[in-house]
């Protein structure tokens, strides 16, 4: 890993966008009207992305774990899913947005799975932006699923364990044709990953804010852009080394 300095401008922003159910609460509404605040601050950062010239941006909207939530949340989350989808995708088309949809899609009913797939064949061949929405999504799940795959590989007889390492593993990891995931935000107060990405995250700059997510707007993103700004990523090495590093 030779890369030092780093770009102004992260490539690649995840965010965990956490605390919907606190901000509907302060407003004594369901947690369903805290998800829907949650949904038009999604338009707001993939704006935001568009505008400081991020290359993709990756979104926790359901976790695997989030499947054990009340039946009626889950049910709200669901239909707000088929509704954006059906509302903001001619849009985001427009926009250049690429969208992908990660996780394990099979836990999703059949017209919903359609959907999203419609979506991600509709706009592949966008470039402005990538979104990514990981939905039933887990990060060791993610391991899991990549560690399958090279296993088949083996099975197949087209790969040896011995030739099995860290780049060829990432080659089924998701988003591994992505640029590397530069920025992970977490909004709602939380420090912790939450099983998001956990591969992905390895040398990303980590940024937690209180904000709570329908409350993240364009100037809370370029906060955070310009504290990313502000790090040194060494990747290991020390602080004398990147700076004698062109
Ligand atoms: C976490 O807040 C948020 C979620 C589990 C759902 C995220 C979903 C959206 C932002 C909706 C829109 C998404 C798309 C892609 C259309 P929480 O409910 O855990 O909040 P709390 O910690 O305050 O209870």
């Amino acid at each position: 890993m030779t890369k030092a300095k780093a770009p102004q401008v992260p490539r690649h922003i995840a965010i965990v966008m956490d605390g919907n159910g606190r901000w509907a609460r302060a407003r004594h509404r369901p947690r369903s009207f805290g998800h829907n605040a949650g949904r038009k601050a999604v338009r707001v950062a993939i704006e935001s992305c568009m505008r400081e010239g991020v290359q993709a941006l990756t979104l926790f909207a359901f976790s695997s774990e989030n499947w054990q939530r009340p039946q009626d949340e889950v049910g709200a989350l669901m239909g707000l899913f088929v509704r954006a989808l059906d509302k903001e995708v001619d849009e985001l088309h427009t926009n250049g947005v690429r969208l992908r949809f990660i996780g394990d899609l099979n836990a999703f009913d059949e017209p919903l799975r359609r959907r999203m797939q419609a979506s991600m064949t509709r706009t592949a061949s966008n470039e402005r932006l990538q979104v990514n929405i990981a939905v039933s999504y887990g990060g060791r799940w993610d391991i899991v699923q990549a560690s399958r795959q090279a296993a088949e590989a083996v099975a197949r007889g087209e790969l040896r364990t011995d030739e099995i390492d860290e780049a060829r593993l990432n080659q089924w990891m998701s988003l591994a044709d992505l640029p590397p995931l530069d920025l992970f935000i977490r909004t709602g107060g939380e420090c912790r990953i939450s099983n998001f990405l956990l591969w992905q995250v390895a040398y990303a700059e980590l940024y937690f804010t209180d904000t709570l997510w329908p409350d993240f707007d364009q100037a809370c993103l370029r906060r955070a852009i310009e504290d990313y700004a502000r790090r040194e990523r060494r990747y290991g090495r020390t602080g004398e080394q990147i700076a004698a590093t062109p």
